[in-house]
């Protein structure tokens, strides 16, 4: 197989910072983007331009999928991810959909048995797996680092939804018609995370508000991790002053993010001084794209995997607030 020949589909923000670099710096050789589609007419052409492509501009979704192109990117609001990757699996493309996977377990899961039907890759962007320092953090508890893990805490919060700070004006980002929420918007990754470090969550607690917006726009989740360790999610998009935090506690030690995310500080206990690991001093690692790429070129089979957790977890947050109790996540018993 040659160059994987892609179509990017939805042409906003995350398509202009992540996916059209990522696919650029895999080198003409490997990928190329060779057809755009947004439903707002200029939106492709705008992008093209601005990253110096030469696409095929089209006027719909079956226009892009009718092409004789190997994979597509789907970088749409979350409503249509469920239909344009069954759209796009039946027409024989390789999918890399934005997270969150679907917006109901059960479409992610007919989005999974499709996809190995037609012996197509299916991978979610869970774009946090493939930065150099989330990654350390996983080498490092795996080797023992931290030793047993007992505890896990994630702050995320910020003043504003991502319709005013990240992509301007993108409302659906805050309606329930386009399936868009906090918990779908940043719990999808910073759950995910946790369960990357700590394993399986076997139960969460939640509750959620609705304070400024028609969806939740602050979520405080507790999960109870498989190994036996806790973990809190804590996140909101009203506060009065953003602020993050990532902290991972075992008995042996400790791991936090520094405050402004440039870095880590690993904590042995006892109180003995720290270590920081800087980002910027960590070698690359193949993003993404490239793992999608590989996955075609290997015949992958599972790489929705992750995808699929993380929005087991979001599902059990919104559950087991609705609930007022505990609700076990839904995870997919086999790949
Ligand atoms: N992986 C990450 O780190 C990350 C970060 C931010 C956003 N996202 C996800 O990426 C997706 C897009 O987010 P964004 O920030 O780029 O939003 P955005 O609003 O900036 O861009 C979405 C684009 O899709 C277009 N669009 C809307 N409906 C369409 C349709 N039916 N067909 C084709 N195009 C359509 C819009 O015109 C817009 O250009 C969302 O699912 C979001 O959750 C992922």
């Amino acid at each position: 197989m040659g160059k994987v020949r892609f179509g990017l589909i939805g042409c906003g923000k995350i398509a202009d910072c992540n996916h059209i670099p990522e696919i650029l710096s895999l080198g003409a050789d490997e990928a190329e983007i060779t057809a755009m589609y947004d439903i707002k007419p200029g939106k492709a052409e705008a992008l093209a331009e601005k990253h110096k492509l030469s696409p095929k501009f089209c006027r719909s979704l079956e226009e892009i999928l009718s092409l004789d192109i190997d994979a597509v990117m789907i970088a749409t609001p979350n409503c249509f991810h469920y239909p344009q990757t069954i759209a796009a699996l039946n027409a024989g493309k390789h999918v890399l959909v934005e997270k969150p996977m679907a917006s109901r377990v059960e479409d992610a899961d007919a989005m999974i048995t499709l996809a190995r039907r037609k012996k197509l890759v299916l991978q979610v962007n869970q774009s946090l797996r493939f930065i150099p320092l989330y990654a350390t953090i996983k080498d490092l508890i795996d080797d023992g680092a931290i030793g047993k893990p007992l505890h896990a805490r994630c702050l995320r919060t910020s003043v504003s939804s991502p319709d005013v700070g990240w992509s301007p004006g993108a409302t659906w980002f805050v309606k329930k018609k386009y399936e868009g929420s906090l918990v779908t918007d940043i719990a999808v990754h910073m759950a995910d995370v946790l369960q990357w470090y700590f394993g399986p969550v076997r139960k969460v607690q939640a509750i959620t508000r609705n304070l400024l917006h028609e969806v939740p726009d602050n979520v405080t989740a507790m999960f109870d991790f498989a190994n036996g360790a806790t973990g809190v999610l804590e996140l909101s998009w009203t506060f009065p002053s953003g602020y993050g935090a990532l902290e991972l506690y075992g008995d042996k030690g400790a791991i936090r993010m520094l405050p402004d995310g440039s870095g880590i500080e690993l904590l042995p206990a006892g109180g003995k001084p720290g270590k920081v690991i800087k980002g910027d001093d960590l070698p690359k690692m193949p993003n993404s794209h490239a793992c999608f790429v590989r996955g075609i070129r290997e015949k992958a089979t599972d790489n929705w995997a992750v995808g699929r957790g993380a929005l087991a977890l979001c599902m059990a947050i919104i559950e087991a607030n609705a609930a007022g109790a505990a609700v076990k996540p839904k995870n997919r018993r086999s790949r």
